[in-house]
């Protein structure tokens, strides 16, 4: 079956990830990208207004693809919003998906993040993988401004990608 790991990045965090993941199952990886500069004005509007910002490439690119797993950072309790675009195609067509996030962490755990899933992508999700920052620093009072700095480093990188990839195989044939 022919696997997508379709990843956005503000920072790199999951684009990183992405990669990793999408080396070890041999899955095509597709990057990505705010049309216009993103900044924290545009994140907050965005997920104020509801806002389905443009993105390349086109949505098209997943289409001959049958196991779609997305990668993007959790913003303001939300999926971040250049994967919109993405989530309304999947549900239109009714496909199964999982999403993995590398998020901060530092606040309550993103409680609504499932619901807001379903709502966009539809409710065939396969697997929900919230991992988050503040896990992985030594400090017990990690802040916002810590984990919105932070960068992973080749040793979380390979500490997440094994729990990924050991949770894709359980779900998926790869
Ligand atoms: C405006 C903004 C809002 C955020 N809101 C949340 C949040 O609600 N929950 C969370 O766990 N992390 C939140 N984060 C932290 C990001 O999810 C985290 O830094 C992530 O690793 C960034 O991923 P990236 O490097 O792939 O862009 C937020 C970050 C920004 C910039």
């Amino acid at each position: 079956m022919k696997t997508c790991i379709v990843t956005y990045s503000m920072s790199g965090n999951n684009e990183k990830l992405g990669q990793r993941v999408a080396d070890s199952i041999q899955a095509d990886h597709i990057v990505l990208k705010d049309e216009k500069t993103r900044t924290m004005g545009t994140i907050v509007v965005d997920m104020l207004f509801n806002r389905t910002p443009k993105v390349t490439p086109d949505v098209k690119v997943i289409e001959n693809y049958e196991q779609i797993i997305l990668m993007g950072p959790v913003w303001m309790g939300h999926v971040a919003s250049p994967l919109r675009k993405v989530m309304k195609h999947i549900k239109s067509k009714g496909l199964k998906y999982s999403f993995v996030t590398i998020s901060g962490g530092t606040l309550n755990k993103n409680p609504k993040l499932i619901n807001d899933l379903k709502k966009r992508a539809g409710e065939n999700i396969l697997l929900l993988k919230d991992w988050y920052i503040a896990d992985l620093m030594d400090s017990s009072n990690v802040n916002m401004k810590d984990t919105g700095e932070y960068q992973l480093t080749s040793s979380d990188i390979e500490l997440l990608s094994v729990d990924v990839v050991a949770s894709l195989k359980d779900i998926y044939d790869l």
